[in-house]
């Protein structure tokens, strides 16, 4: 406990007191719930894992809950905590304090709760817009995502709880996610997926890595030398420890030999707890040497002390409920995205004196995404009784009411049919000034969406209220891009995501303009399933909630078919449009770009330029920073960006610094990043398809390595 000694040097100490007994405790965490009839492990939190306190040393229990959104356990004895809007809402901010706010707050949730290791920070890129767990990741750029997820991560970490990215690495998908096989040429993988986890981790440092479920390229990621040793602890120089996802373990000796240094709740979910006795055997054969065991328990000791654990123990005290929802509401008035906005039909006025709000449950709550990120309300769930009853489900909603809200700003009244009745909608939408419609797209851990269409016959729904008045704003609550078959039918779009805690107030706070619309997608919206690298999913879908899936899940998912050209930059390489681009959305204001100048100073890529508010409102912008690489057949890459406020009228001038990685193509035999000598293109863009100014600059060859890579967002 001295705290003058560096945290290594602690963990050394420690590692030296400790019998083999007590080691083989520490590289393995238990279940912390009850289940099946084995009761909850005693002191554990009713949580995802659990290791027991070792008093004789001092170490404190282990105490292990999900994840990125808020504390989404315990949830069984109702006591709730505060749910962040989707990872993909913070993401589409591009505001990194913004996401170190909602770190820092679920972390100090996290604390009151008493745990000390959040399972949270994932940063899989969006490579297929169905994916079931979108909602809890940050888009398809490796820059944005590593970016916020980092910043996240160091929000989390500043209140004294580790953090775990994950899930490393390329767990695009969920059909099939414990035995598929990403497929990826590594250096087309270094520049995209992982250079996600390089760049969150730089930026962040972790405590913890959780290793995936999927096999990469044929091998199990939990036992992938090459992801964990040579990639992660070599190149990347990773200090803190690896463990695994809950039931992603198959092998003892092969698994600790490749890098993993934990695993978690093994008695549930693996075939056997293979960090103890057969970890136990492969160390007598010799086959796993000591040093091995010692450097996994010297990795978790070290983030112990790194992130503050052993010094600042959590401690149990009750939740500043309406603080953090006021962070909550805050990341969703950021990341919420106005997509369309014809005739500027929003904001609306408050002097509206009727106002139909149709479907969404949008009477009581606002929808959460399920499986292990779900986070149960505090005050309970708004929508109890929606199928799945089970695991992932139920789905949650945040009780939240859209309609109280846009009730408290109309100066007649808002009135709510459920959209069931499609009749009944049309009435109430023609006798109306403006129709809302909610609607919705649950999505979850554990399966994909077989398809991009908006289930419940929701698109007849809003085409009908669209027919019956032409003041229709349809609002999203959903996991990403859907069909929009209405689209050119409606007067406005705001992309709400799952809107968190304090949903329904942001969102009518956006809709009455008491807040600009700021966010940008921090994907490409596709039109359709044809125009993605994969249009198809085999095995896809979740029969409980009318989805069956179609086929079998398939044994390996070809990502060398978009290889790192990822998102926009497949778009760009086909030379397809997609309904919106990656950094598209708009505001109640609009912006200008003028004076681009780009030069290189000090060995960096700087672009200056003036921004201008020329609309008759206050805004954010996001002007985005993208780059071309002289050889050919490059993709442009999004290379920094910068987020301002500006009133009307105003100008400012804006520096933005291109990441150097993002200027550099990844060569894997010196492992590092290669700039090439050559013309580059700078190009400013209002999103990856729409810019404004451009400039060529030629650069000189250049090398960095993971130590001098990183440019300060
Ligand atoms: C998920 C992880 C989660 C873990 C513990 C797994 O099913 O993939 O993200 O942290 O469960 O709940």
């Amino acid at each position: 406990m001295n705290t003058s000694l560096s945290a290594d040097q602690r963990a050394e100490l420690v590692l030296k007191a400790m019998t083999q007994d007590e080691k083989f405790r520490l590289i393995r965490t238990d279940f912390g719930e009850a289940r099946d009839g084995k009761p909850m492990p005693v002191g554990a939190l009713d949580s995802a894992g659990y290791m027991p306190a070792i008093p004789r040393l001092g170490l404190p229990a282990l105490q292990e809950t999900d994840a990125g959104l808020g504390v989404a356990r315990p949830d069984l004895s109702g006591k709730g905590a505060t749910a962040l809007p989707s990872g993909l809402a913070t993401a589409a901010s591009f505001d990194p304090q913004l996401a170190f706010a909602g770190g820092a707050m679920i972390g100090a949730e996290a604390r009151r709760k008493g745990f000390n290791i959040l399972l949270a920070g994932g940063v899989d890129l969006q490579r297929d817009p169905r994916n079931g767990r979108n909602f809890e990741y940050a888009g398809e750029d490796p820059l944005l995502a590593g970016t916020i997820v980092g910043h996240a991560v160091q929000g989390i970490q500043s209140q004294h709880i580790v953090a775990t990215i994950k899930h490393y690495a390329l767990n695009a998908l969920e059909t099939g996610r414990q035995t598929l096989s990403s497929q990826l040429d590594p250096k087309a993988a270094r520049e995209s997926d992982l250079l996600a986890f390089e760049i969150a981790i730089g930026i962040g440092h972790p405590g913890a890595v959780m290793c995936a479920y999927n096999r990469v390229n044929g091998v199990y990621a939990c036992e992938n030398d090459w992801l964990l040793n040579q990639v992660l602890k070599h190149d990347w120089a990773y200090p803190g420890f690896v463990m695994s996802d809950w039931g992603a373990v198959h092998s003892a000796g092969k698994a600790a030999m490749a890098g993993l240094d934990q695993e978690s709740a093994g008695e549930f979910f693996d075939a056997t707890v293979y960090f103890d006795k057969p970890l136990r055997a492969a160390v007598a054969s010799g086959e796993v040497p000591q040093a091995r065991i010692d450097d996994m328990v010297r990795r978790i000791l070290r983030s112990l002390f790194a992130e503050g654990v052993m010094d600042h123990p959590s401690q149990p005290a009750p939740l500043d409920a309406v603080a953090d929802a006021a962070v909550a509401q805050r990341a969703e008035e950021a990341g919420a995205v106005l997509l369309r906005n014809e005739h500027d039909l929003l904001p609306l006025a408050p002097t509206l004196t009727s106002v139909a709000v149709i479907g969404g449950h949008a009477d009581r709550g606002v929808l959460t995404g399920g499986g292990s990120s779900a986070v149960m309300p505090i005050a309970g769930n708004a929508v109890p009784g929606l199928a799945p009853p089970d695991w992932p489900g139920p789905p949650y909603y945040q009780p939240s009411a859209p309609l109280a809200a846009i009730n408290r700003r109309v100066q007649g009244k808002a009135q709510f049919t459920d959209g069931r009745d499609i009749a009944a909608a049309v009435q109430l939408a023609a006798h109306s000034d403006v129709a809302v419609v909610f609607v919705e797209q649950w999505a979850a851990e554990s399966f994909d969406l077989p398809d991009m269409t908006l289930p419940n016959h929701q698109d007849a729904l809003v085409a009908a209220v669209a027919k019956a008045n032409p003041h229709t704003i349809v609002v999203l609550e959903n996991n990403g891009p859907v069909h929009m078959p209405w689209l050119g039918q409606v007067g406005a779009v705001l992309e709400a995501w799952y809107p968190g805690a304090a949903g329904g107030e942001a969102i009518a706070r956006l809709l009455f303009g008491e807040v600009a619309p700021s966010g940008r997608l921090p994907f490409s919206w596709p039109r359709d399933e044809s125009q993605l690298p994969r249009p198809q999913i085999p095995g896809a879908g979740m029969a409980a909630i009318g989805l069956p899936p179609q086929g079998q899940p398939a044994d390996s998912v070809d990502y060398n078919i978009e290889g790192a050209d990822v998102g926009y930059r497949w778009f760009q390489r086909r030379g397809i449009e997609p309904l919106f681009p990656f950094g598209h959305g708009l505001t109640y204001t609009h912006f200008g770009y003028d004076k681009l100048q780009a030069q290189w100073k000090d060995g960096r890529l700087i672009v200056a330029f003036d921004v201008s508010n020329r609309g008759k409102r206050a805004g954010v912008d996001v002007p985005q920073l993208y780059v071309t690489l002289p050889a050919n057949g490059q993709t442009r890459r999004l290379a920094g960006w910068n987020r301002i406020s500006l009133k009307a009228g105003e100008t400012r001038h804006v520096e933005v610094t291109a990441d150097a990685r993002i200027l550099a193509s990844y060569d894997s035999a010196p492992h590092t990043w290669q700039r090439a000598a050559g013309r580059y293109q700078v190009q400013l863009g209002h999103s990856a398809a729409a810019f404004e100014g451009s400039a060529m600059i030629d650069l000189p060859a250049g090398e960095c390595s993971v130590s001098t890579c990183s440019t300060p967002p």
